[in-house]
């Protein structure tokens, strides 16, 4: 993203979509992950509604097995073709890692996801420090299958599994100062080798403001595709608000902080002109170097319109009436 174009893209965006075997790939990854998956299957009711889409399962001593019946979708879910497990994470932006798109998939073994300690505080009636496996065990993980539109202008359909966010800052009780929502990654460069070069401010932050991180959109997800979050995509923990450019979907979470002030982020401590606080996907308001009105989505050859707010308007843009989103960007 900074001071150097897009990479080229990989063979995937221009090789046909191959027919992906989803089911070959997860049974591939069945005894690592069993135990979570069970645990995961077991939880897919949630919130309210009922377990709405076809997903794999695991099942104890079957393995892995595929639903065998399309079921209903839930309401933020796009029935859009999913990007391939191996491109969702094989194709990343981690820069704690490096700076080519597979740096991450090939480095962040050195990430260490397990034990994980998650610091929640600043303006809320009950600051925790929690070890991520207890905070997950307080919600039921849903999946959502949501696009996921880069500032790089490519994009993606990943099925998250996680837990909204607002359902964790209503456990901490934000106080009436609260405004913002700051987000840390983890600093610590022998986990993440990146952050011994000075190629952003480490460690990694971002913000939403308070009524963004309420929005029935905004998730912390915890998996993909029914695993766990590989290291590559921000494992333990990462956020997603896919109506926000990717960047905004901080990874590999150690603190989640309520402020009164709005927070700094690192895109755009490292290049004002370039980078926002908003960062909602807007296609009229190009990037300084390139135009946001279409996008590449990985795997297709055709490029595509990008839609305002990636789609999800009806969701969203409420939260900016009154504002200007060409200069809040
Ligand atoms: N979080 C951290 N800590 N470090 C990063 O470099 N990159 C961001 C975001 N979160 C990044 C990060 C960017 S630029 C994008 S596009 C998305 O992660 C990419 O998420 P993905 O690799 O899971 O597709």
């Amino acid at each position: 993203m900074r001071d150097k174009p897009p990479a080229e893209p990989p063979s995937s965006e221009v090789t046909p979509e191959k027919t992906y075997l989803r089911r070959r790939e997860l049974l591939k990854n069945a005894g690592l992950f069993a135990g979570t998956a069970v645990a995961v299957a077991g939880g897919l009711h949630l919130l309210g509604r009922k377990q709405t889409r076809p997903m794999e399962r695991f099942v104890p001593d079957a393995g892995l097995v595929e639903q065998p019946v399309a079921q209903a979708m839930g309401p933020f879910d796009t029935d859009e073709p999913r990007t391939p497990y191996e491109d969702v994470t094989t194709y990343n932006n981690f820069y704690e890692f490096g700076f080519d798109k597979n740096d991450p998939a090939r480095f962040a073994h050195t990430l260490k996801p397990k034990p994980w300690s998650v610091v929640i505080d600043g303006e809320v009636h009950k600051p925790r420090t929690v070890d991520v496996e207890q905070l997950t065990s307080w919600f039921s993980l849903e999946e959502r299958v949501y696009r996921m539109r880069c500032v790089e202008a490519w994009s993606m359909v990943i099925p998250w599994l996680g837990f909204p966010l607002a359902a964790l800052l209503q456990r901490v009780e934000p106080t009436s100062h609260a405004k913002y929502v700051a987000f840390t990654t983890l600093l610590d460069p022998e986990q993440m080798p990146g952050q011994r070069r000075a190629l952003l401010d480490w460690p990694y932050t971002e913000g939403l403001r308070l009524d963004e991180a309420m929005n029935p959109l905004t998730l912390l997800a915890t998996g993909l595709y029914g695993r766990q979050l590989p290291n590559q995509n921000g494992a333990p923990l990462r956020l997603v608000a896919p109506w926000k450019y990717g960047f905004k979907g901080i990874k590999s979470i150690v603190r989640i902080s309520l402020t009164r002030e709005e927070p700094m982020t690192t895109w755009r401590l490292s290049a004002p002109r370039e980078y926002g606080f908003y960062a909602n996907v807007n296609p009229s308001v190009p990037h300084p170097r390139w135009s946001q009105a279409s996008e590449r989505r990985i795997g297709d050859f055709e490029r595509r319109p990008t839609l305002p707010f990636n789609g999800y308007a009806e969701q969203v843009a409420h939260l900016y009436t009154g504002m200007d989103l060409r200069r809040f960007y």
